[in-house]
């Protein structure tokens, strides 16, 4: 077969990136000395470092790398520099890989810094994700799940069925709300209002006739409006009666609220939310948690000839004449690692407090990230009263409590029992809930769900597990924030200091995501493949 046949046809099976590995693999694209960068930017497209790229450029050792941290970033750090032939080792402060990807099972034991002692009570099956939890299917997370077989299944990030609830704001305080008649209610009245000024005349400067005719047709049915243009309700809102055999033709649930005490009890606030780039349904999740993505990346660490220490917390990391080396403790001894090349993935706020001879301005800008206070509750109960009672599977109701919003499980429908998140909130509402002791974060979460739920929320409940992310050692906040992008501190990390590499999500704009982890890591991947290749 000509090359150029075979080239073709690995082509049509494989996609355009199974052509380019082969094409790279017969060394019929650029060497080394004439390639441009292989990471050109932000926006390049990821193409991974190769064994072959050494022989091209007549290296024959495998560089060595010690990797900081097994989350995301770290263990896809060193899978992919070990699929190219460098030699990885990971060094990982906590007894398990995942890092903030922390999957919550019954046996699972944490201590907060201050002490508090938590050990999960969960049954089998029941699991509270209580870092990562849903995935968009535009991130590269996916990805990885593809290429490690890790199966997923959709994550419900919204739901008609579940609720707006708000308090002390309106006329329409303390009263659940389902998603579905509120989004009916508010499109059907802001679509009244549109086509009505319309018809007045209002858009007469900005659209000629024939398209405000086709604006107001699209508000009859975006709105649900009538022909004299007026929003009336409907069953959108949903049914007292529901349709049913024979002559029931269901009863829809009316009258509608009034726009204004819509507007007062702020009903449409969250609406946005589901829009969101990062946000909008469908998103996924493993199959049987969050955290089969990291133990997935570990065993194809291990596979591709990585080391990965854990119980291993680095206490200090130096550039040192054309290398590194990490010091790092093993139960009461110091060990040191030594390598090439160092890439650190533990979080800025953790790693300020690691000694190390980085540079001054390193140092500055790992101190400038600040740590985000969040917390999140796992209750399991007994019995699935949400779906059973509620008809609501899965999906999240919110509320201006200071919970934020109840989760209810995108697993496990139709069970016995059931896992569902009772917080999950941020900044000062986070700090708050992680101040307070553990019984009094559960009776919290229970008296306010409560409020939407009844009674079944206290009684119902069999065990729950809270985690305050500003509280968990080796983390100090869920993310970070920086205070600016554009000072400085934030640009120093995405450059190496001599030998040692920073990644993360936090040097990603994908901060608070997997994928911004992985992005992140691959970027700093090609930045040491393209410096040993250009060496
Ligand atoms: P980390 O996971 O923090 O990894 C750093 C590693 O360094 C850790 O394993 C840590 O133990 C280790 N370490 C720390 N100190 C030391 C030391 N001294 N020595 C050695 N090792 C050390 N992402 C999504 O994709 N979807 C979501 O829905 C989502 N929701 C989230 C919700 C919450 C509440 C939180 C907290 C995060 C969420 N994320 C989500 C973000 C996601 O968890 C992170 O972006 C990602 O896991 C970060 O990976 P990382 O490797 O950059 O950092
Ligand atoms: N990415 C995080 C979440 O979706 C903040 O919950």
């Amino acid at each position: 077969m000509k090359r150029r046949d075979f080239l073709t046809r690995v082509g049509l099976v494989g996609g355009a990136g199974a052509m380019y590995g082969t094409m790279d693999a017969l060394g019929l694209i650029a060497s080394p000395t004439n390639a441009p960068a292989a990471w050109a930017g932000e926006q390049a497209a990821w193409r991974p470092p190769h064994k072959a790229d050494f022989d091209y450029a007549g290296h024959h050792g495998r560089p060595s790398v010690v990797v900081l941290g097994a989350g995301v970033a770290g263990l896809v750090t060193a899978y992919e520099l070990g699929k190219a032939g460098y030699r990885c080792t990971v060094l990982e402060a906590r007894g398990r890989p995942g890092g903030r990807n922390w999957t919550v099972r019954g046996g699972t034991e944490e201590t907060e810094i201050g002490g508090v002692r938590q050990r999960a009570d969960f049954s089998k099956g029941q699991y509270l994700n209580a870092g990562p939890a849903r995935i968009a299917g535009h991130m590269v997370t996916l990805d990885y799940c593809r290429e490690l077989g890790v199966p997923i299944e959709v994550f419900t990030n919204a739901n008609a069925d579940a609720y707006y609830y708000n308090e002390g704001v309106g006329p329409l305080s303390g009263k659940p709300i389902r998603h579905r008649t509120g989004k009916a209610d508010m499109y059907g009245y802001v679509s009244e209002l549109l086509a009505k000024a319309t018809d007045q005349g209002a858009l007469d400067g900005r659209l000629n006739e024939a398209d405000q005719a086709r604006l107001i047709s699209f508000l009859r049915s975006f709105g649900a409006i009538n022909a004299q243009n007026a929003y009336t309700g409907g069953s959108r809102r949903g049914y007292s009666v529901e349709p049913g055999a024979g002559t029931e033709a269901g009863t829809p649930l009316g009258p509608p609220f009034a726009l204004e005490e819509l507007l007062q009890s702020q009903i449409g606030n969250n609406f946005s939310f589901e829009f969101g780039w990062d946000q909008a349904m469908l998103m996924f999740q493993p199959v049987g948690g969050m955290d089969r993505i990291p133990y997935a990346l570990a065993e194809a660490v291990r596979r591709t000839g990585g080391r990965i220490v854990s119980d291993a917390p680095v206490v200090e990391v130096l550039n040192v004449g054309g290398g590194v080396r990490v010091a790092y403790r093993d139960g009461w001894r110091t060990r040191v690692a030594e390598g090439d090349f160092a890439v650190c993935t533990i979080p800025p706020q953790v790693m300020k407090g690691v000694a190390s001879n980085l540079a001054p301005a390193t140092k500055d800008a790992l101190a400038y990230a600040v740590g985000v206070a969040t917390g999140k509750i796992g209750l399991e109960y007994k019995r699935r009263f949400w779906e059973e009672d509620e008809q609501i599977f899965g999906g999240i109701t919110n509320t201006n409590m200071d919970l934020s919003t109840i989760w209810y499980p995108s697993y496990g429908y139709l069970g016995d029992r059931g896992l569902v998140v009772g917080y999950y909130n941020f900044g000062a509402n986070a700090v708050s809930y992680g101040d307070a002791p553990l019984p009094e974060r559960l009776s919290r979460a229970l008296a306010q769900g409560r409020k939407i739920h009844g009674d079944a929320y206290a009684r119902e409940l069999r065990t729950s597990f809270s985690v305050a992310w500003q509280k968990i050692r080796y983390s100090e906040g869920g993310w970070v924030s920086w205070p600016s992008r554009t000072s400085g501190q934030y640009t120093r990390l995405l450059e190496p200091d001599g030998n040692v590499y920073f990644a993360g999500d936090h040097l990603s704009y994908y901060i608070a995501w997997q994928s911004g982890a992985i992005e992140s890591a691959r970027k700093v991947v090609m930045q040491i493949h393209d410096r040993v290749r250009s060496a």
